[in-house]
């Protein structure tokens, strides 16, 4: 296994003065057992100083000195020189990482093997598993760990019910690491106990929710709440009984208040049900519609987790507007490390240059936490994919400081893990920071999405989901493709504040990447650079493939250990082989609707 962890368990730096520091640091478990069940929302800060005989000194609350001790080490063994004294704290509260995991073992868009926590319909893990899952969480400056799927199936469904001793188990081993659990909940589950509605605003129903915190806080009692994801994709919600997702969100909040809890909202509400034929509707228009008229009616402990973009973590999308535009609510930006769209962690596809770019977008407090879809799963290495654990470690670092440098993040785990010679470390971190753009150029182009297999999402099929219910479509036809999400066209653009509207409205301002998720244009349209735009695709398609062999070959040249070098090997030839078929068939679908040639000349098929 070569989690950048093995290196920090195993050494604490030699200065780490006793006892304040190392004797927590090595985690007296019952003290902080018992400290963070008083106390569980101790300060993460931490400061530190050195004395005058060279050793350190770490001041923070429980999960501050942890945090520090992490951030000591990990100076300490990548050789960084940390300005001392040295302060820090998180820039977001909640740091979660959401789990899709079904009690049958099964994990939804899980590419890591099966469950850590569930198996066969029961609570089921290796201690051993889950004190280095903690360790791991805790080292990049996580703190929730929501472990069931957002769709909540049975029997998972009862999970705050039979299963709540195991849960409260499961809590036990990652207290001592600052994290805390959260679970994922069934709207309608008041029906399963004699309540004949699950009506947010019916007296029974709330008050089955109160009795059920209460409950589960008794066992449980820093549970970092419930996640919901109500009225999508054909869960049941509010919408049922004429109520609005506020009545449902603040009925839940309300029973969670008393012990610190938050009721976490999904945002990704949309009708799944669209016929292809109607024209009216845009996809990407539903979760503003659905909840911006609400801002400022969300109880103070819901946060609403919104996905980065209005889809559903295609490679590229504009920030979502809700993100933007909801100040007086509680907000969560919802990321995938999980490589649903990108590459089922067989494809490299390092997602820190994408985030930054999100990130950067968002205004200075608009939002104050983060979630991410697991990528973890039972494999030995966790993450299926070596070197796809870059994406859990950047991200903690990122939900930690959103103005890390992605290259330094990025060379903080290279090192971590394999801790090649120089030169090597640099071919890889220049790589690794490359392989986005290298994926994005291979798949569907210029911002627009949906050109995959459907329902499994890898691989390409350019017009699987054209016909379908989703509401995914691009409209190619012999002259133009896109649709236009303009004021004049779908009016998706009308829901940006006013200067992001006047960057994308333009096809001659808008940045080229976005091309196609803002406008309809023909494949003759001049771009910035003088090319037109089927040129473009055609160019962005053979360069990424060139790029993936080229990324083969400097791999092939690391030093990886083994199993690493095996599987890096072999999921390797698998991306060479998918991204032959992107960019081959996305060329030919083009060529043969538009009957343009290269203008290079090179292999399309026909
Ligand atoms: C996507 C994904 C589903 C998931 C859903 C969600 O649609 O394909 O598997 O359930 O997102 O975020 O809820």
């Amino acid at each position: 296994m070569s989690l950048w962890l093995n290196k920090l368990s195993a050494s604490v730096p030699a200065g780490l003065k006793q006892p304040a520091d190392t004797a927590r640091f090595e985690l007296d478990q019952a003290g902080l057992i018992a400290d963070l069940k008083e106390n569980p929302s101790m300060g993460d800060a931490y400061r530190i100083e050195q004395t005058a005989d060279g050793a350190f000194t770490l001041f923070g609350g429980q999960t501050g000195l942890l945090y520090g001790a992490y951030r000591l080490i990990t100076a300490t063994l990548c050789g960084e020189q940390l300005p001392l004294p040295y302060a820090s704290a998180p820039k977001y509260a909640l740091r979660m990482i959401n789990c899709w995991d079904n009690m049958d073992g099964s994990v939804e868009r899980g590419y890591a093997g099966q469950s850590l926590f569930f198996e066969d319909g029961r609570v089921m893990y290796s201690p051993e598993r889950m004190r280095t899952l903690g360790r791991l969480l805790a080292s990049a400056g996580l703190n929730v760990l929501c472990i069931n799927n957002v769709n909540v199936h049975e029997p998972a469904q009862r999970l705050l019910e039979d299963y709540l001793p195991d849960l409260a188990a499961l809590a036990d081993l990652f207290r001592p690491f600052g994290v805390r659990l959260m679970v994922s909940v069934d709207f309608s589950r008041p029906m399963c106990h004699g309540i004949p509605t699950a009506d947010p605003l019916d007296q029974a129903v709330r008050a089955w929710w109160k009795e059920t915190a209460a409950r589960v806080y008794a066992a449980v009692p820093d549970l970092a709440g419930f996640l919901v994801k109500a009225d999508s994709e054909g869960r049941p919600g509010p919408f049922t009984y004429g109520r609005n997702h506020a009545d449902g969100a603040n009925m839940l909040a309300e029973a969670l208040k008393p012990y610190g809890g938050y009721a976490v909202w999904r945002c990704f509400v949309y009708n799944c049900r669209q016929d292809w034929r109607d024209t009216k509707t845009d996809r990407p228009k539903a979760a503003w519609e659905h909840y911006a008229y609400l801002d400022g009616s969300f109880a103070d402990n819901v946060i609403l987790q919104v996905k980065h973009g209005p889809f559903d973590f295609q490679v590229r999308e504009p920030l979502s507007p809700l993100l933007l535009g909801m100040k007086k609510t509680k907000l969560a930006m919802e990321l995938q490390l999980a490589q649903e769209y990108t590459g089922h962690q067989i494809d490299l596809y390092t997602m820190i240059p994408m985030w930054k770019e999100l990130f950067g977008e968002l205004p200075a407090d608009n939002i104050m936490s983060v979630a991410a879809v697991s990528n973890l799963g039972n494999d030995e290495n966790y993450t299926g994919h070596p070197l796809a654990a870059v994406n859990l470690f950047t991200y903690g670092l990122l939900a930690w400081d959103p103005a890390v440098d992605p290259a330094e993040a990025v060379t903080r785990w290279a090192r971590l893990t394999y801790a090649f010679p120089p030169k090597q470390e640099q071919t890889l971190v220049s790589l690794l920071l490359k392989t986005r753009r290298v994926y994005e150029k291979y798949t569907a182009p210029l911002g627009i999405g949906w050109m995959v297999t459907p329902h499994d999402h890898y691989g390409p099929n350019p017009s699987g989901y054209e016909y379908d219910l989703w509401g995914t479509y691009h409209k190619a036809n012999r002259d133009a493709v896109g649709i236009d999400r303009t004021h004049a066209g779908t009016g998706y653009l009308d829901q940006y504040p006013e200067e992001i509207r006047i960057r994308y409205e333009n096809p001659e301002t808008c940045p080229d990447l976005y091309l196609l998720f803002f406008h309809r244009l023909p494949y003759t349209f001049r771009m910035k650079d003088g090319r037109t735009l089927i040129q473009r695709i055609y160019d962005d398609h053979f360069e990424g493939l060139e790029e993936t062999r080229a990324m083969a070959a400097a791999l092939s040249g690391l030093p990886f250990p083994e199993p690493d070098a095996s599987v890096i090997r072999g999921r390797m030839d698998r991306q060479l082989y998918n991204a032959r078929e992107w960019c081959d068939i996305i060329n030919t679908f083009f060529f043969r609707l538009s009957g343009i040639q290269d203008e290079k000349g090179r292999t399309i098929y026909e």
